[in-house]
């Protein structure tokens, strides 16, 4: 098992790609903490673990807020023991409008969710993995980093901006045995965030919610969208040892969207 008695963060556990990579990490040995704001949702996730003869836990928290942060990291440490991975995934995609049309409350939250997140909880697991001399943290960024779609300008600058935090903490942290990288998912079609984008740029584009994300797969190498276990194996093996040259890097995991 790639991640045999390991301890994760996982955060925006609750749904999507956050739950196939807390699944999946469970699968591969590693105990794993997941948080996010919706208690049915984590409970429920929990309960696939452990009937799947993993060990969970669970804590309701926001990650924009540094009180709830600190909260999921003495959680894990208290509950499954020093958090060896760390994997940033909690957010939403934030307002569907043009730039002039966006105000600065709802900029400030998409920011706030994905890239104050991302530091914050990065600067609450450092300290303990430089002295253990180990760990591993995963950003999950977007396409939307690499590539220019209209209407989503917080979202991107969000996305972009923790590519930009990956690199920086992994320069810092090479020497002292810790890894930092990110992944870049193209269309998970499958999950919430997805479906309501979908939704709102039909309707935007006055086309109808089925034929939108045909038109956009249709760009893709592989004429489809990813699915959350595929996200999940990209992230499984960037938090094991499998991948212990690897820091630093942004994987794309669209399918042949992005090339850089
Ligand atoms: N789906 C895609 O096509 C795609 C593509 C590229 C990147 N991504 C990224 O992948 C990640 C997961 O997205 P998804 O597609 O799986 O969406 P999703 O199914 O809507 O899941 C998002 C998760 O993040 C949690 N979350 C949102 N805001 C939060 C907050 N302030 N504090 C704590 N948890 C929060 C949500 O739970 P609550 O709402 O209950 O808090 C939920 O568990 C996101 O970072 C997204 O940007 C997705």
């Amino acid at each position: 098992m790639l991640l045999e008695g390991k301890v994760a963060v996982v955060t925006g556990g609750g749904r999507g790609i956050g739950r196939a990579i807390a699944k999946r990490f469970s699968a591969e040995g590693a105990a794993v903490l997941i948080a996010s704001r919706t208690e049915a949702e984590l409970r429920n996730v929990a309960r696939e673990i452990e009937l799947a003869r993993g060990r969970s836990a669970w804590l309701k928290a926001d990650v924009s807020r540094e009180a709830d942060c600190v909260r999921i990291i003495s959680a894990a440490e208290d509950r499954l023991g020093a958090v060896n991975i760390l994997v940033n995934n909690a957010g939403d995609y934030g307002p569907v409008k043009p730039v002039e049309e966006i105000s600065p409350e709802e900029w400030d939250r998409v920011i706030s969710v994905h890239l104050r997140g991302a530091f914050l909880l990065t600067r609450l697991v450092l300290p303990g993995m430089y002295q253990r001399k180990s760990g591993a943290i995963l950003n999950i960024s977007s396409l939307s980093a690499k590539a220019a779609y209209p209407w989503g300008s917080p979202y991107t600058a969000a996305k972009a901006g923790m590519l930009g935090l990956t690199r920086v903490t992994a320069a810092e942290a090479a020497r002292r045995g810790v890894r930092v990288n990110a992944i870049c998912p193209g269309p998970v079609t499958e999950t919430k965030m997805s479906l309501d984008l979908g939704n709102a740029l039909a309707a935007r584009l006055r086309i109808s919610p089925e034929i939108q994300p045909q038109q956009f797969l249709e760009g893709i190498l592989q004429g489809r969208g990813q699915t959350a276990d595929e996200i999940a194996a990209a992230a499984a093996f960037l938090a094991s040892d499998q991948a212990s040259a690897i820091t630093g890097q942004s994987l794309n995991v669209d399918g042949g969207a992005a090339f850089y």
